[in-house]
């Protein structure tokens, strides 16, 4: 996820840019860049410097051109290539006459780095990004305006993007345009801007408007067109806008909590795009861990703390099925106090939304000590774990602010599923087929995920009965099991109660001695291979007197007989079904925490990464 800004009109452009890249730093700082047009020519500065990145632009462009002329501005967070200076935004073709900044992944960038290279241009980065600044100026050479060269180069495109594209041949002109990543347009008095999103505009205009996928958008001083990619003219839809800067920062949402769980499914499709090469198979490059080394392994070990445990709990299920090797999952603090058992066979998985947690980086540094082959799992580009491990693969959430992890839980479940599969592709262990039909069934878990989203209500309403309620179990089996821990982590953390997460079947074997009337069990009875045993468990503990919320998939009036409240899910694969199953219980947590009067952005005694013992 980066930000992007752009005006056209504005005689001091680069205060207004750098402002609005300061307010787009939640969106990645990898590294930041501005270019404009002056003097016939297009001016670029660029600065990599992690948190530093937009202070470091602002010394650098001290001494920039003022003009009307168009100017575009980036704050990045890294997807393909590290966090270097020559791979931040903007971007320029051959000639070094057109500019374009990017949000997104252009899916098919690496066939169109070969056409272009084949056809003797030369790429100065290692991004997906750049090659649409060859493609357009490709199209441009052949006479093509700016927007013509930019909406025919779009057509081209898998992926996602929200782009923005200046040139000195049409000095006053932005093209702009998006697909599946936001952007919104501005016009204020003789200027018209662009931006990712509304916090980097409001400080100068209230007069908003949002670009719909596959539209085009041409920015003028004071105008603006707006066409869809195939050339037909489209009425702008203007925003009201109501917020004041900070509420504009949290999207105008209550906070920080709830807009991330509002973006899973972005984050769950940001991680799957780019996973399958021409032919369908699966292709992990960034990973840097080569095919060999892979086929090598006899057993997984996965290290990792709170949330992302639970993430690492529910692949054991995945890899052991699809893959057949002995996967074990450990509490990283607890790992690497014992003498666990891993040699150069071993592929060990540190699991990290921060890529900084001690416990796990330790626990990875141990497996390395002990001769095992180290991947990291992160949300961070370049993080102390994505670069101290063999090989790396991102979660592609965006930042997360928010305390609790809720995006980056999904993106990480999905992120070593992928893992899994592409094990099951080396190994051999599971037909073409069956690969294809999981992914197929992956690839539609943002619309599901969403779908669940639009039920809040229904949670709300629950929630409010529960109100007064003081114990909780969460109950789970199979992939199940790991839900209920998160359901359990996240009600403790957010809403201060007791909550224990548990095995359904082992409840019999003592806890279930705590279930009387007035204690809520929150069971996952979605259908799993275990569903019957399953609400044979939950029989068990409704005859002691406890309240029962079940999640349960739509139409199974079976299951919802058993409840008392009902939390309803789009059914999927079973071994998928958690990406879709730990939303609710998010929700339900979420608006618990509300209801008692607790910031959810800010629970006590945490901190987002934790870098001690
Ligand atoms: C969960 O909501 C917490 N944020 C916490 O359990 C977290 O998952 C844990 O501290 C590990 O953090 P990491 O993923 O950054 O390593």
């Amino acid at each position: 996820m980066c930000g992007i800004i752009g005006v056209t009109g504005e005689a001091d452009a680069v205060p207004l840019l750098l402002g609005g890249l300061h307010q787009l730093e939640y969106r990645g700082y990898d590294s930041a860049g501005v270019a404009l047009v002056a003097d016939g020519a297009i001016w670029r500065a660029r600065a990599a410097g992690g948190t530093d990145s937009v202070a470091k632009l602002g010394e650098l462009t001290a001494g920039a051109p003022n003009g009307h002329a168009a100017a575009i501005g980036h704050t990045r967070w890294a997807t393909h290539g590290s966090p270097t200076e020559e791979n931040a935004h903007p971007h320029t073709d051959c000639t070094g006459r057109l500019a374009l900044i990017h949000n997104g992944i252009i899916e098919n960038h690496a066939e169109l780095r070969a056409e272009l290279e084949a056809s003797g241009h030369t790429l100065a980065s290692d991004t997906d990004t750049e090659v649409m600044a060859h493609l357009i100026e490709a199209q441009m050479a052949g006479g093509a305006s700016l927007p013509d060269a930019t909406r025919t180069v779009l057509g081209r495109l898998r992926g996602s993007f929200s782009v923005a594209v200046i040139s000195a041949d049409e000095p006053d002109t932005i093209v702009a345009a998006c697909r599946l990543t936001p952007l919104v347009l501005g016009l204020h008095d003789g200027m018209t801007l662009l931006a990712s999103d509304i916090p980097a505009l409001i400080g100068h205009t209230r007069r908003v408007f949002t670009l719909a996928d596959d539209q085009l958008a041409v920015l003028t001083p004071g105008a603006l067109t707006v066409t869809t990619l195939d050339g037909e003219p489209v009425e702008p839809v203007e925003r009201a806008i109501t917020w004041d800067v900070e509420a504009a920062q949290k999207g105008g949402y209550e906070d920080f909590m709830s807009k991330e769980i509002e973006e899973q499914p972005v984050a769950v499709r940001d991680t799957l795009l780019d996973r399958r090469g021409a032919g369908g198979e699966l292709i992990l490059d960034e990973m840097r861990l080569g095919a060999d080394e892979l086929r090598d392994i006899d057993k997984v070990f996965i290290v990792a703390c709170g949330t992302s445990y639970h993430a690492a709990l529910v692949a054991k299920y995945a890899i052991e099925h699809w893959v057949k090797l002995p996967t074990e999952v450990d509490i990283a603090s607890e790992f690497r106090y014992r003498d666990p058992v891993l040699n150069e066979r071993t592929l060990c998985v540190g699991v990290s939304q921060s890529g900084e947690t001690l416990d796990t980086a330790e626990a990875m540094r141990e497996a390395a000590r002990l001769g095992a082959k180290v991947l990291a799992v992160s949300n961070v580009v370049d993080s102390s774990m994505a670069r101290a491990a063999d090989g790396v693969l991102y979660t592609r959430a965006g930042p997360e602010i928010g305390v609790a992890s809720t995006k980056t839980h999904l993106a990480q479940i999905l992120a070593l599923e992928l893992l899994g599969l592409y094990l099951a592709q080396l190994l051999g262990t599971q037909p073409a087929a069956a690969i294809d039909g999981v992914f197929d069934h992956m690839e539609r878990l943002p619309d599901l995920v969403a779908d669940t989203l639009r039920r809040a209500d229904d949670v709300d309403d629950v929630a409010a009965k529960l109100t007064d309620a003081r114990d909780f179990f969460f109950l789970g089996r199979h992939v199940g099991f790991p839900v209920a821990l998160e359901g359990a982590l996240k009600l403790k953390e957010l809403a201060y109660l007791r909550a224990e997460g548990y095995p359904a079947g082992e409840l019999k074997h003592g806890p279930i001695a705590l279930i009387e009337p007035g204690t809520v069990v929150v069971a996952i009875a979605t259908r799993n291979r275990l569903w019957e045993k399953m609400l044979s468990n939950v029989a068990e503990v409704r005859s002691r007197g406890a309240t029962m919320v079940l999640l349960a998939e739509d139409g199974d009036e079976e299951t919802a007989a058993a409840a008392d409240h009902v939390l309803w899910v789009p059914p999927t694969d079973p071994l998928l079904s958690p990406v879709v199953g730990v939303v609710p219980l998010q929700q339900l947590a979420y608006r618990l925490a509300r209801l008692h009067g607790h910031d959810p952005d800010r629970p006590r005694n945490l901190a987002k990464t934790v870098t001690v013992e």
